[in-house]
């Protein structure tokens, strides 16, 4: 009944492997195009899309959309972005993959898209914020068959689909520039430790140490000790290195949009040291407030990340203020990796809201002040709580007399 081309988003894993079939059968396509979209994976994952994709007799696109990715890592450097202590990279790339596979499909004429989510994660919800935006059809065989595991390896059998046990292992994998997600299998149980194997990017931290200077334009990095480099390949860098070093892991349990909670392991390398070492260049540029505020504008730009509302208004009005303060954030920031932390250890910049002088215990008078004219601030300071304690209703002596006993009051014949 239906019709047409469907665009398909494609691993070659077996999710998107059975949607190929099932997207004729059932859902009435005559054609499925696969596109892979590239934001940092390995090469293998690449191969296996391809060859896959050949077996099936599909036609395969793959878009190179790193350099995007990159700048829009960048974008969440410049918010100090994460969810619940996850620097976000899967949240960040959905979207970019999904808007680079509705190009491919509005230039070759599908009338559809696919997906091969489940209707438990958090990917479908972002493909299809993105997707359904477009006026071309969605659907998600997975969750709308209600597919599990077990029946899509019956199936694949069945069909004589090629699929290779290689690819799904025994964990869930997710890998893109800016983050590798380790989920599944044994690691479902929240008091399983994860063994040495589920680690790619990271060594185990050893004793060893090394620092690295990171240079920021306007809240952006674009050189390293020194060496002007592009966001792709400065990402890449910092991944190699810090990750050398046991940076940038992640063990935490995570709420996932349909209020799940799921047990992810991640690792950032790269994510961890940017975003720590931007934060300590704001420390020096940026003032009280705009820093307090600036933790809201944080923490609702990495909620809208994660949901993978890229297009939300809200996200355009938190770019502003984002806008306005990054100006500022311009210098370079030196960080150690040791003991698998990243840490800031110094810090400069042209606009540093700091004047040692005035900081100094060494000075007498800076601008006209001296310690003295604290004087009348420190007499001041607490006069508000001062004033409330002194005219303190009393409490109700019935029910709350243990709340009552420690409190000083003017009145003692009250206790019995
Ligand atoms: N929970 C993370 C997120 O929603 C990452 C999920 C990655 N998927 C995976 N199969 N490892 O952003």
């Amino acid at each position: 009944m239906t019709g047409g081309t469907v665009a398909l988003a494609f691993s070659g894993g077996l999710d998107t492997t059975v949607c190929v079939p099932l997207l004729k059968e059932e859902y009435g396509y005559d054609d499925v195009i696969g596109v892979t979209v590239d934001v940092g994976q390995p090469d293998a994952e690449f191969a296996e899309a391809r060859e896959t994709a050949d077996a099936l007799g599909v036609e395969h696109h793959v878009v190179d959309a790193k350099a995007d990715f990159a700048d829009r890592c960048f974008d969440a450097v410049q918010a100090n972005a994460s969810y619940q202590g996850y620097p976000l990279g899967t949240a960040l790339a959905r979207p970019v993959i999904a808007g680079a596979i509705l190009d491919v499909a509005e230039q070759q004429g599908c009338t559809a898209l696919a997906h091969g989510c489940t209707g438990k994660g958090n990917d479908q919800l972002r493909f299809e914020a993105v997707w359904r935006a477009s006026d071309l059809e969605v659907v998600a065989p997975v969750r709308e068959l209600g597919l599990t595991r077990e029946w899509e390896i019956e199936y694949a059998a069945e069909k004589g689909l090629p699929v290779e046990a290689g690819n799904d292992g025994e964990w869930s994998i997710d890998t893109n520039l800016w983050s590798r997600s380790v989920e599944g299998g044994q690691l479902e149980d929240p008091g399983y430790e994860p063994p040495a194997d589920i680690y790619d990017w990271t060594d185990a931290p050893g004793s060893e140490t090394e620092t690295v200077t990171i240079e920021f334009e306007a809240g952006v990095p674009v050189a390293v000790d020194g060496d002007a480099m592009e966001p792709v390949p400065l990402v890449e860098y910092l991944n190699d290195l810090a990750g050398s070093y046991g940076v940038g892991r992640t063990d935490m349990m995570e709420d996932r949009m349909l209020g799940l909670k799921v047990r992810e392991n991640y690792e950032h390398p790269a994510a961890t040291t940017l975003l720590t070492a931007h934060e300590a260049l704001e420390q020096l540029v940026l003032t009280t407030e705009e820093r307090e505020f600036g933790e809201q504008i944080s923490q609702q730009w990495s909620e809208k990340a994660y949901e993978g509302l890229v297009d939300h208004p809200l996200m355009d009005a938190l770019e502003g203020y984002l806008g306005a303060t990054q100006q500022k954030v311009t210098g370079t920031v030196t960080v150690k990796f040791e003991g698998g932390q990243a840490r800031p250890v110094a810090r400069e910049s042209e606009y540093a809201v700091y004047s040692a002088d005035a900081a100094s215990f060494d000075t007498e008078t800076v601008n006209g002040i001296e310690q003295a004219d604290a004087t009348g601030v420190a007499k001041y300071h607490g006069f508000q709580s001062r004033l409330a304690n002194a005219s303190k209703p009393e409490l109700a002596a019935d029910g709350g007399s243990e709340a009552d006993d420690g409190l000083p009051s003017g009145d003692e014949d009250s206790d019995e």
